[in-house]
């Protein structure tokens, strides 16, 4: 059976005090939810603090980062690589829309870290997503893309994020689909229609890796998830979990969403 996944992604938010009050709250709440891992994903110099307080956790709850760079050590300025977060965290987001467009993220740089993300033993979260919300028509409709039109910017951006990737590596691997205009815009896309990319994604992972390896990836859904809307993408067959930013800064918000998850 698929893992389902919840993946708070606390960005660029929280002091250290925050985050270790909601950290302590969520390892309390979390405990009693059953059949769902959940990633807590803290900014970079609360990682360990966090990881600490987090000491005596349910072994269903982990520890996630936003972003690793690919190569292991170096001259590279303000960059933390995955060789550094290997044994404190077990998951690493990797190519979320804020990296592509704030830091100009390139496709072979996304692809050098799912690959540097792998070596190291952890499971890369790779994001994708179409950039401006599609017209339901297949025919452009005020400069909007067409569904066909997302579906290709969906599959080119899976094909070069996941080349050179091998059987072997499919264990390591967690697909998000985050439409960007529906990042932190408070527009979630609907549940059907993020069921119908996440089949999508479904079928391109079957052609790559096979039905049965295919199978094994969890797909998620992130974009605006709150708790009152969830319930639509916990019902989607394809959907495996989600993953959130605001909603993963209130202990009792990101609770929901992860009891929405679970068995
Ligand atoms: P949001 O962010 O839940 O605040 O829209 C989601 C994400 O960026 O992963």
């Amino acid at each position: 059976m698929r893992q389902r996944l919840v993946v708070g992604n606390w960005k660029m938010h929280t002091t250290l005090s925050e985050a270790l009050i909601l950290a302590t709250s969520l390892r309390n709440s979390i405990s009693e939810v059953g059949g769902v891992r959940v990633v807590l994903c803290p900014p970079f110099p609360w990682i360990v603090p966090v990881a600490e307080i987090l000491t005596h956790r349910p072994s269903h709850l982990k520890l996630g980062a936003q972003d690793a760079y690919y190569k292991e050590e170096g001259a590279v300025t303000g960059a933390v690589s995955a060789a550094m977060l290997r044994g404190i965290v077990d998951y690493v987001i990797v190519g979320h829309s804020e990296r592509r467009r704030i830091f100009k993220e390139s496709s072979t740089l996304v692809n050098e870290k799912v690959h540097a993300v792998i070596k190291q033993g952890m499971t890369a979260i790779l994001a994708v997503g179409e950039l401006t919300r599609v017209h339901h028509q297949e025919k452009r409709h005020h400069g909007r893309p067409t569904r066909t039109e997302a579906r290709s910017d969906i599959t080119t951006q899976l094909e070069e994020g996941l080349e050179g990737i091998s059987k072997k590596e499919v264990g390591q691997i967690a697909i998000a689909y985050e439409p960007v205009w529906a990042v932190g815009t408070g527009q979630a896309a609907d549940g059907v229609y993020a069921n119908h990319i996440a089949e999508l994604i479904r079928k391109w992972l079957t052609r790559r890796f096979g039905a049965s390896l295919a199978g094994e990836i969890p797909i998620l859904y992130g974009g605006s998830v709150t708790s009152e809307n969830v319930e639509e993408f916990s019902g989607q067959p394809e959907l495996d979990g989600v993953l959130a930013g605001g909603s993963s800064l209130k202990a009792k918000e990101f609770t929901a969403l992860c009891h929405a998850f679970a068995r």
